[in-house]
């Protein structure tokens, strides 16, 4: 599915949107370079799941963010880890097959990843419009919140 966003409101609804599709299992894995609206897409799929988007920031720093929820959320940000190595270390495939919901930004980092896993590809086009791929969803279940 693409869409083109005009703002970041629309690229955290269309986060919302694909959050509500979710099920208590899942893993969401985010492409896109600085900037190109990963965070705020995860402050949709948090706000779906019903956490606040405003506990949502950039994971950057702490690499995983966990929400405490009926749904868990886990928030990953790979930006940070340069080598598959340091991913295993970090225990990131724990997470990702743990009860709950992953999102992982910059998952350039994972390689291949499983094809159960949703992926969300951002492109920048110019300041405020964003091109949005998501693969691994069925279309007819897409509801636009
Ligand atoms: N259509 C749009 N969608 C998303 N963000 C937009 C859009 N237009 C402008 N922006 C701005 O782009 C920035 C996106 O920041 P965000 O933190 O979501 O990016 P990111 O992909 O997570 O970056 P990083 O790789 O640094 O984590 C925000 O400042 C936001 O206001
Ligand atoms: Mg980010």
């Amino acid at each position: 599915m693409k869409f083109l966003s005009r703002s970041a409101e629309e690229t955290q609804i269309i986060g919302f949107s694909l959050g509500k599709l979710l099920k208590s299992q899942g893993v969401v894995c985010l492409y896109g370079e600085l900037g190109a609206g990963k965070t705020t897409f995860v402050k949709g799929i948090a706000q779906a799941l019903g956490i606040p988007e405003s506990n949502v920031t950039s994971a950057s720093f702490t690499i995983i963010v966990e929400y405490d929820n009926e749904i868990p959320l886990y928030h990953i940000d790979l930006y940070r880890i340069e080598k598959e190595a340091n991913i295993d270390g970090a225990g990131i495939w724990d997470y990702i097959y743990s009860e709950g919901i992953t999102v992982i930004e910059w998952a350039e980092r994972l390689g291949k990843v499983p094809d159960d896993f949703i992926k969300v590809k951002f492109a920048i086009i110019d300041e405020v419009t964003r091109d949005i791929t998501i693969e691994g969803i069925d279309e007819k279940d897409w509801n636009y919140m």
